[in-house]
């Protein structure tokens, strides 16, 4: 399976082609790192059965640099990344990565950093767990309306709060509402180095249709590189979750995260993965 993924892996990054737009300007540089104190405290719980195997994010340095927006990714094969919006949840969170566990799949969390304040070993947990964090925003507010100051300034807060709960830092962004100027992307690529990630499937799942029609919607969206947009937030979402996830695993959607939908996206090559357990995985992802 290791290697199967290995060899897949290497013959898509030979073949796929960058789906990322871009600008030209380079990223200015790297993106000011603060420092974040150690994860000492968290113990990841027991696992019973199989330790789950957790995604390499050992990604190139110069991930995301040329890759500003993304919204699908581009891949000839059956890869999709489920992104979960608006926690952590005290509640709905950990319901969902116990789903998530249960199938040895790897999300992408975009959190808000006014919950992350609250709720820290939910953050701890996810990212123990071999999950992604994206940046949401501090306090989900409409970014386009704020100054280019305002709007570095809450993606920062946001940033630091989530290294000061898991010791990682969030490696792209997704602006609330989706609604984020042109402009502002390409400052928000070049002082924090992120790419402005949207989505290419939407069940509007934050109207709560109820969780067969999210499930319905999510499975009739899909495909290679599909982007699925959900919210961790709302339990009847979470409660879609467990026949989403496994009518993709039917259909024979395999999962990566956001971050490993960029690399495969780009011409940014990712080294070849490694597959590790357990939170050292995790580790390489927090390296800037
Ligand atoms: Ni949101």
């Amino acid at each position: 399976m290791k290697i199967l993924f290995r060899v897949l892996l290497l013959t898509l990054l030979g073949i796929s082609l960058g789906n990322c737009s871009s600008n030209k300007s380079k990223k200015a540089s790297a993106a000011s790192s603060p420092k974040t104190v150690a994860n000492t405290q968290y113990r990841a719980p027991t696992v019973k059965g199989p330790v789950p195997l957790n995604p390499d994010m050992n990604l190139p340095s110069n991930f995301g640099a040329g890759c500003v927006t993304l919204s699908r990714g581009s891949t000839a094969y059956p890869y999709v990344a489920m992104t979960f919006d608006d926690g952590p949840h005290p509640q709905n969170t950990p319901r969902l990565l116990d789903m998530l566990r249960a199938r040895n799949i790897k999300a992408t969390f975009y959190m808000i950093g006014r919950s992350v304040d609250m709720y820290p070993q939910i953050v701890r947990r996810v990212v123990a767990e071999g999950h992604e964090v994206g940046n949401h925003s501090y306090s989900h507010r409409l970014l386009s309306k704020l100054s280019d100051d305002e709007l570095l300034r809450d993606l920062s807060q946001t940033r630091d709060a989530i290294g000061r709960a898991a010791g990682v830092q969030p490696r792209t962004m997704r602006p609330p509402y989706g609604s984020l100027l042109q402009r502002q992307r390409e400052l928000v690529h070049s002082q924090l180095g992120y790419p402005t990630v949207s989505w290419s499937v939407d069940p509007l799942d934050w109207k709560r249709p109820g969780p067969s029609v999210v499930t319905s919607r999510i499975l009739a969206g899909a495909g290679n590189g599909a982007v699925v947009l959900s919210h961790d937030l709302h339990a009847p979402t979470v409660e879609a979750m467990p026949a989403t996830l496994d009518g993709l695993l039917r259909r024979g959607y395999k999962f990566v995260t956001v971050s490993q939908m960029i690399a495969l996206s780009t011409s940014a090559a990712p080294a070849a993965p490694r597959v590790a357990a357990g939170p050292a995985a995790e580790t390489a992802m927090a390296r800037p």
